[in-house]
């Protein structure tokens, strides 16, 4: 294993690099740098791909940099690189995985390519935290909502995931229609304290399918549908009973899973994970079922390249630097 290794993240609009180091079989943060092209996407309404390309050229050598000094590295010293190489734009994953060769190959160190979505996971492998195998993991992010059985590292079964929207795009795209920028999750998030998740019923799709699979686009048409309906209706309200019919789904399904599973660990990753609602509420369904549950801190649940470094321990490094390619259209249910 190695001791030290730098982690780039350019999958889509978050230019980050961070250090991780291992001792003792436990991971820690040296530095984690991210640079968020956000205020761009936030004033067009979402993330245009060619603009968040150019920003992360923009970003890319400052962003390492700084990760370096802040660690007390040089680049020369780590013993690893690791680069996430897929799902994402194009053109942002281009920007890391070029950089990451180019540096790999200059300073000959072992180049490790890491999936994204496997990055998200391993948030939970940093600090104290050390998720024991079997275990269930729930990802939701701005682009995926999946259920998945890890039964050791780098080996999953895919149990389910959403047919339409993942449950991150569905709190983007409701908060859009209430007039707030991208990304809306932690607006509505913010919203619903002040809000009666009861004030509105809106949809749980597929709850009582046997499958483990979600649905949130009916979920954005009602939030749409409501808006024009009741001119009256609050904000608040409509943002906690938002956020209760998703939170319902991701609980019931996870829930749902564990159980047909027998798992006695839950591990739950992507930027969705940083709302302290559905920790709670997942919190509440782990401890009766007397099953230990691992959230990321709400800044390692969103996009970083902390998470890609502490995956990196537990993958190998690529054969032949030179022809490693970015694949933008890696999945959790196709690459094993
Ligand atoms: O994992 P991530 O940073 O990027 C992707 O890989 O997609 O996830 C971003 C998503 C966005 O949809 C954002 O609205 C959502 O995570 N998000 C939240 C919260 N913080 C971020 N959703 C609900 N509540 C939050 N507190
Ligand atoms: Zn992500």
């Amino acid at each position: 294993m190695y001791k030290t290794i730098l982690g780039i993240e350019t999958s889509c609009d978050e230019t980050a690099a961070a250090v991780l180091r291992q001792e003792n079989n436990r991971i820690t943060i040296l530095s984690n740098v991210v640079a968020s092209s956000a205020d761009l996407q936030a004033k067009y309404g979402g993330v245009i791909p060619e603009q968040a390309a150019r920003e992360q050229l923009k970003s890319i050598i400052p962003v390492i940099q700084e990760s370096l000094q802040v660690s007390g590295y040089r680049g020369q010293d780590i013993n690893a690189i690791a680069v996430t190489y897929g799902p994402g734009l194009i053109g942002s994953l281009l920007v890391g995985v070029e950089t990451a060769k180019t540096l790999a190959y200059i300073w000959n160190k072992p180049l490790i390519p890491v999936n994204h979505l496997i990055g998200h996971f391993y948030a939970n492998w940093i600090g104290n935290s050390s998720p024991k195998f079997p275990c269930l993991g729930l990802l939701v992010s701005g682009g995926h909502t999946d259920l998945v059985l890890f039964t050791s590292h780098g080996k999953y079964e895919y149990l389910g995931g959403t047919r339409d929207d993942a449950a991150g795009e569905c709190f983007d795209k409701c908060a859009r229609l209430l007039g707030y920028p991208y990304p809306g999750g932690p607006q509505i998030a913010k919203l619903a304290q002040k809000g009666d998740p009861k004030a509105f019923n809106f949809p749980r799709p597929m709850l009582n399918s046997k499958n483990l699979d979600f649905s949130f686009s009916g979920l954005k048409t009602a939030f749409a549908n409501i808006l024009k309906e009741d001119l009256r209706a609050k904000k608040e309200d409509l943002a906690a009973s938002l956020e209760a019919a998703i939170i319902d789904s991701l609980v019931i399904k996870t829930v749902k899973a564990a159980q047909k599973y027998e798992v006695e660990q839950i591990i739950v990753a992507g930027g969705v994970a940083a709302n302290q609602e559905l920790v709670r509420k997942l919190k509440v369904k782990s401890e009766k079922l007397k099953v230990k549950l691992h959230v990321p801190p709400p800044y390692l649940c969103t996009d970083n390249a902390a998470m890609i470094a502490a995956a990196a321990y537990y993958q190998k490094p690529t054969p032949d630097i030179l022809t490693l390619q970015a694949n933008p259209n890696l999945s959790l249910a196709i690459d094993r």
